[in-house]
């Protein structure tokens, strides 16, 4: 493990096992988003003049302003997450579905309950999302519950509130004891990647040397991982994760080798806002 403080910021660079992977992901969550009406690949975009300015190749980004019928990734985990804890909770058809966010999840996750037909209670930190945000929640049929504290905070308030309540929580964060609807989050999001590795192929490009990831709780990084760390992937993409320095909890845990808690401050990097990475078991 390494780290260099640079005018872009702290790198943490950690030691690579080039034996570590992870299984090939799950079929059926990959079909999924597929069988939904608004399904598309989103565009693989080129920035020559960002590349001329790096002085390298190509770089292109992946837009996901328009994903399932939502301006954020976020669709694609909520989507299936939404489905599959819906179905493990087929017994309970009055449950509402509840979680926080700091506003593209929420969304989304509000979204794909009123497609189910099911109310969404959507929790936020107070002042912390933007009241554009808040009102594209509503505007999706759900009750939005403001939080007095910090991301972290209203996450274990939505966690508090479902196991009082008939409520089903489908949060992308885990924890011990919460780890299955993070993983359908992390699956779901697997759809992406899959669909740049064909992008890059269809364009005679071969695959990415970087992927750079901007991380708030760490799902998306996570797929990312997965992804490119799976036993049938030849394993040569180097993936990085970038976060704001305001909310800068990967870096801090990948350099202490456990995952830590760290302060946030204010970020314009909204969705990003997150102090702790998802914990998962034996870790
Ligand atoms: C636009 C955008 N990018 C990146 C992220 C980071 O995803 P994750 O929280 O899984 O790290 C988010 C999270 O809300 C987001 O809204």
């Amino acid at each position: 493990m390494s780290t260099a403080d640079t005018p872009a910021g702290r790198w943490v660079v950690g030691d690579r096992d080039p034996s570590w992977s992870c299984p090939d992901p799950d079929e059926a969550a990959q079909l999924f988003p597929r069988t939904l009406e608004d399904y598309a690949p989103t565009p693989l975009v080129e920035l020559p003049e960002l590349a001329r300015e790096l002085g390298v190749g190509t770089v292109v980004a992946k837009d996901e302003s328009t994903r399932l019928g939502l301006p954020a990734f976020k669709a694609l985990g909520a989507s299936w997450a939404v489905h599959r804890a819906l179905e493990t909770a087929g017994r309970r058809p009055d449950a509402e579905v509840i979680t926080a966010t700091d506003g593209n999840h929420g969304r989304a996750v509000a979204h794909f309950a009123r497609a189910a037909g099911r109310r969404a209670r959507i929790m936020v930190p107070a002042g912390g999302v933007h009241p554009s945000a808040i009102a594209a929640i509503r505007a999706e049929g759900a009750e939005v519950v403001e939080v007095d504290g910090s991301y972290d905070q209203t996450v274990r308030t939505a966690a508090d509130y479902s196991s009082g309540h008939d409520a089903v929580l489908v949060q992308d964060t885990a924890w011990d004891g919460y780890e299955e609807v993070p993983g359908w989050i992390v699956e779901g999001y697997a759809t992406l990647f899959s669909e740049i590795d064909a992008q890059l192929h269809e364009a005679g490009r071969g695959s990415a040397d970087l992927l750079l990831v901007p991380t708030g709780v760490g799902s998306l990084l996570q797929a990312a991982l997965a992804h490119h760390r799976r036993r049938s992937s030849s394993g040569s993409t180097a993936v990085v994760s970038v976060e704001p320095d305001a909310a800068a909890c990967m870096g801090p845990s990948l350099a202490a080798g456990r995952p830590i808690t760290v302060e946030t401050g204010p970020t314009i990097m909204s969705g990003l806002n997150c102090g702790t990475p998802p914990r998962w078991p034996g870790r």
